[in-house]
């Protein structure tokens, strides 16, 4: 296994704010680079770069999407994840919230085989199903009726506009099949060239296969105007749209469910985090209103 060692480049962070006034008075859009990354993430040494990444840089931004997520859950309900990757988002949800049942999808087995053993070691794999299946056509052979569906860090990996379009029309069926709340979460593009990379380089990173991709994510994601545009093409109309503070670089969309419009809340169970993870989650929490993750 790979070892984390000392998430945090500290001595970097006084660029932050330089970072951000860069990204302001930048003009004008990016094209979005796609290929950088596998869009299907299954080569052994990524999948494990990953893995580490999860249980260290990656659990404040799990932890928000986790607390949000449960705060769109009823009591006993039925969450679908696409692209879960290796389950680390999932793993942390179903101990949050230990009345909910979950299933994954991704296309990748060796991701499906990491979540998986995630799963048993952590006493999860009664109630976290892993599937594999296309987040594009993932309803097709779907019998549950989810309450909440949602898909994290995975649209940037969808090759164009008509492909992220189908993910989000099968969602759409599924919202207005059940009226399931939507959590979606991604990467927005940003207008400088240099602002997330910089940003990159303030957490030491697992290994040089999740460094890269971390940097071609940023490059192929969809902006929050052309995200927003699809979203709305594809009958989700009725989202929320927020982007994170003061950078930008994470966009979310969620909507709650038709019969569950107040926020669930007296659920959580809070796990214990380490001192870095602490600081981490502190930064993903305070990049979005405080009520987008109030539990
Ligand atoms: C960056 S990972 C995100 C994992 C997890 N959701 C998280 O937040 O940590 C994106 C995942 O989406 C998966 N993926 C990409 N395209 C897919 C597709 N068409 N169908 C299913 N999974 C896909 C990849 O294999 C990868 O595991």
């Amino acid at each position: 296994m790979l070892r984390v060692v000392g998430l945090l480049k500290p001595w970097r962070f006084p660029l932050f704010p330089l970072i951000v006034a860069r990204e302001k008075l930048a003009r004008g859009e990016r094209t979005r680079e796609v290929g950088g990354e596998p869009p299907v993430m299954d080569e052994p040494q990524g999948v494990a770069e990953y893995d580490a990444f999860g249980m260290g840089g990656e659990v404040g931004i799990h932890e928000l999407s986790a607390r949000a997520i449960s705060r769109l859950l009823p009591e006993g309900g039925t969450l679908v994840d696409l692209g879960c990757g290796s389950g680390r988002l999932l793993a942390r949800l179903a101990k949050g919230r230990p009345d909910a049942r979950i299933i994954g999808f991704d296309l990748s087995e060796p991701m499906l085989d990491t979540a998986r053993q995630l799963m048993e070691r952590e006493g999860l794999a009664g109630r976290v199903d892993l599937r594999r299946g296309d987040i594009t056509t993932f309803d097709a052979g779907l019998s549950e009726e989810p309450d909440v569906v949602s898909c994290n860090f995975a649209l940037h990996h969808l090759p164009d506009e008509e492909v992220a379009g189908r993910c989000l029309e099968a969602i759409a069926r599924v919202r207005s099949g059940t009226g399931c709340a939507v959590w979606i979460l991604d990467f927005a593009r940003l207008r400088h060239p240099g602002s997330w990379p910089a940003v990159v380089s303030m957490l030491r990173w697992p290994g040089p296969v999740v460094h890269s991709d971390a940097i071609e994510s940023e490059r192929a994601a969809f902006s929050e105007a052309e995200l927003t545009r699809l979203l709305e093409r594809s009958g989700l109309d009725d989202l929320h749209h927020l982007r994170s503070r003061p950078l930008g670089e994470q966009q979310v969309h969620w909507v709650a469910g038709r019969e569950h419009p107040a926020p669930v809340t007296g659920l959580w169970r809070q796990a214990p985090l380490t001192r870095e993870t602490r600081v981490l989650t502190r930064l993903a929490l305070q990049s979005y209103p405080r009520s987008l993750a109030q539990t």
